[in-house]
């Protein structure tokens, strides 16, 4: 049976790879993209997630979204990993649709309400929709089957700052709201992405398999991995945003645990996610009065990595 979601994206070279996953996979329904500044300014994420599903040659409702941060000021993009123009600064062929006229809050509200228990939100960028979501209806919370969050970090530590991941770090505020809503959640985070890589040969099957897209694909990852290969020194990218896809579609590859979760929303911790597990008794409740999230925590990284690339090829 094919899971309805919708994807909330910052696109972005990873966020690319999992949105081809999305349109492709048989298992997933995709209702609809929603968009995030991130990645990219927000007219550049939408125009992506445009692009990205016409060349796939399927074509989903896109609703623009956050164009900044609830609280704090907007970092600017990170144009020395994904680009300028999110897609590795390769040329682009033009977009011929145009993004919904209501917003990604709305999108999601409306969709959710349509098929109450049945529609999963896959949030892959900093979290402002789906707090924007929450304030415009807090009952979503009971209508959705579950959120599947691909941000924070658990033990892993940060790839922004020492301690905090990308996603959660734009927005630390609406992440807060979004991990601690009470609705069935999972995070996703550095613990198990940075476990998987995905490497040349990975990607000149996929873009073998994908057409016009596996172009755009194969050259913004070329981009992308030069990135990795300074930062990180592999051979590869770590395909962040397809993991939350695979937790969704092949959960048995994954370690998960049960806990409750924390934003620290302002200090030198800003933006770190802070996991008390279930039941553990620390000097006081204060950490444990947030609802049960799950995490994950391990993951067998090369059967995640073959995954992603026996669906795209
Ligand atoms: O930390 C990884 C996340 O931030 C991914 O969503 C990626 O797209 C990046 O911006
Ligand atoms: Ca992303």
């Amino acid at each position: 049976m094919s899971e309805p979601i919708i994807f909330d994206t910052d696109p972005g070279v990873d966020d690319a790879q999992a949105i081809a996953i999305a349109l492709r996979h048989p298992d997933i329904e995709l209702l609809g993209m929603t968009t995030t500044f991130g990645n990219v300014d927000i007219e550049t994420a939408t125009h992506n997630a445009l692009l990205l599903s016409e060349l796939a040659g399927h074509r989903v409702p896109v609703a623009q979204g956050a164009a900044a941060p609830m609280v704090k000021p907007r970092h600017p993009a990170p144009a020395h990993i994904h680009g300028a123009n999110g897609l590795g600064d390769i040329e682009l062929p033009a977009v011929t649709g145009q993004a919904e006229s209501c917003s990604a809050a709305q999108f999601i509200v409306d969709t959710v309400n349509a098929r109450p228990g049945e529609v999963t939100l896959v949030a892959v960028g900093p979290l402002g929709n789906l707090a924007a979501a929450l304030q415009l209806d807090p009952s979503i919370t009971e209508r959705v089957k579950r959120v599947v969050v691909m941000g924070g970090s658990i033990k892993e530590g940060g790839n922004v700052t020492p301690v905090a991941e990308a996603n959660i770090f734009n927005d630390p505020h609406a992440a807060q709201r979004v991990l601690t809503a009470g609705w069935p959640l999972t995070l996703v985070g550095l613990d198990v992405t940075h476990r998987c890589v995905l490497t040349p040969s990975h990607m000149r099957r996929i873009a073998a398999g994908q057409g016009p897209l596996g172009e755009v694909l194969a050259g913004s990852y070329a981009f992308y991995r030069e990135f990795y290969q300074n930062a990180l020194g592999i051979d590869g990218c770590c395909p962040h945003d397809s993991l939350a896809l695979a937790w969704l579609v092949r959960p048995e590859l994954f370690t998960t645990a049960s806990g409750h979760l924390n934003v620290a929303t302002e200090g030198p911790a800003e933006g770190q996610t802070l996991f008390a597990p279930h039941q553990r008794a620390f000097i006081s409740p204060r950490w444990s009065q947030t609802p049960l999230a799950d995490v994950g925590l391990g993951v067998d990284g090369a059967a995640v990595v073959e995954w992603i690339t026996d669906t795209l090829a």
